[in-house]
């Protein structure tokens, strides 16, 4: 039997031990840090902090760990492919190289240009000054991107010349060296595509999902990590999810090999489809969260030989279902994102199907973080699924706060 450890704390890496536990290979499951909501059979937690790779890398020698999968991107930034790798540990992710696809918005935007492959037009700048210069050149609105892992807290969109003039006052102000991407802002339906990269170039593609990224209904408020998802997406047809991954996720494939940079791992390509087509938002080198949660529940074949399948460059055997619609909430503290309270106590939701709930900001019953948990349900249509998650969230006696639209734009059939 295999053994198999998860690096991160997430209601994401909860949704990759739950995938991971349905395989009849698998016995145990560990994750690193985890969190005090995974109390499933054959899951363990080991409280090692995702940055701290020469603890996790012992564990893994430790546990005789078959396949570590890296669930969040700072381990990924700071080398821990590499770091599992020199000690002949079998694991899925992206290099400390490739993983600069997120790491660095200005690596990202060098490639797609170099390689021409549609994105917003944008330029990286230094200084004040050259940054003050931009709106001639793009226009308003008008959306900055700060360097470096943003955390979902690196894009700044602006409606006029005061509030970016403001902007960059204040961040080279606190940084005078800072380094920006500012771009052309993209009119358009998002969507995202998450592809299972293997070596010698072998490629499954999951079924592709829709995030909410804004705290509050009617995509109101500041942005989030994600306060909830969906997928399939029925207004996507199979030529548009195809004409999408042959515009934006193989180019960028091939420009990875050429670039002596070969990506595996989870690339999670953001696409605004506009009137001109598919674009590149941004690339991440992992998957979402909480599209994770939607997402993984699909995978009807035994996951561990998937992803083991990919590593050897042999291509697995892919087999998604294609019946329902799987529709995630997520449940946040009060206050998330700028000021989240901890303290909520976190509701046990009794895991009947069609019904999971995966944790994340949990400590010992209670809030301890801004994201604490995803409720998914699935059901034939997104209306359907949507009705099922709501239902249940209304009898769930609660202070930790949702939103109440998710997966509106189903049904708006948009592209
Ligand atoms: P990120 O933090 O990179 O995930 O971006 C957050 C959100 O900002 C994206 O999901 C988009 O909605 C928005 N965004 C980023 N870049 C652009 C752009 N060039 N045009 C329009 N919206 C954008
Ligand atoms: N849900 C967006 C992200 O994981 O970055």
């Amino acid at each position: 039997m295999k053994k198999v450890l998860i690096v991160g704390s997430g209601a994401r890496e909860h949704a990759l031990a739950q995938t991971f536990l349905k395989s009849p290979q698998v016995d145990q499951v560990i994750v690193a840090p985890g969190n005090d909501g995974m109390t499933d059979t054959d899951l363990k937690i080991v409280p090692i902090p995702v940055t701290d790779l020469i603890a996790l890398r012992q564990l893994a020698l430790d546990q005789q760990i078959d396949l570590t999968f890296v669930g969040s991107e700072a381990p990924l930034t700071l080398g821990i492919v590499d770091e599992f790798e020199q000690a002949g540990l079998a694991v899925f992710g992206p290099s400390q190289a490739a993983s600069q696809l997120e790491g660095s918005k200005s690596f990202a935007k060098d490639l797609l240009t170099k390689y021409n492959i549609p994105t917003a037009r944008s330029k990286t700048v230094h200084s004040l000054d050259a940054a003050t210069a931009l709106p001639a050149k793009f226009g308003f609105p008008l959306v900055a991107k700060l360097d470096g892992l943003a955390l979902g807290k690196g894009v700044s969109i602006f409606a006029n010349e005061q509030q970016y003039q403001d902007y960059l006052k204040d961040i080279f102000t606190k940084d005078p060296q800072a380094t920006l991407v500012i771009e052309e802002f993209l009119k358009g339906v998002e969507f995202s595509i998450f592809s299972l990269v293997g070596k010698d170039g072998k490629v499954v593609h999951t079924p592709l999902a829709q995030d909410h990224k804004r705290r509050f209904d009617h995509d109101l408020g500041p942005n989030t990590g994600g306060m909830g998802a969906y997928s399939p997406l029925t207004w996507v047809s199979p030529a548009q999810k195809q004409m999408a991954i042959d515009q934006l996720v193989t180019p960028i494939l091939a420009a990875m090999q050429s670039e002596n940079t070969p990506f595996v791992g989870v690339l999670y390509t953001g696409v605004m489809w506009t009137t001109t087509g598919p674009k590149v938002i941004e690339y991440n080198v992992r998957f979402g969260d909480p599209e994770a949660q939607v997402v993984l529940p699909q995978y009807q074949g035994d996951f561990y030989t998937l992803i083991m399948d990919l590593l050897d460059g042999k291509v697995g055997q892919s087999d998604w279902q294609q019946k329902a619609i799987y529709l995630g909430v997520v449940l946040v503290a009060p206050g998330y994102p700028n000021a989240p309270q901890t303290g909520a106590l976190v509701p046990t939701v009794v895991q009947v199907a069609p019904l999971t709930i995966n944790y994340a900001g949990v400590k010992d019953g209670r809030a301890a973080g801004g994201r604490i948990a995803t409720v998914v349900a699935h059901a034939q249509t997104t209306s359907l699924a949507q009705a099922e998650v709501y239902r249940k969230l209304s009898v769930i006696d609660t202070a930790l706060d949702y939103r109440h639209d998710i997966g509106y734009q189903a049904d708006l059939n948009h592209l």
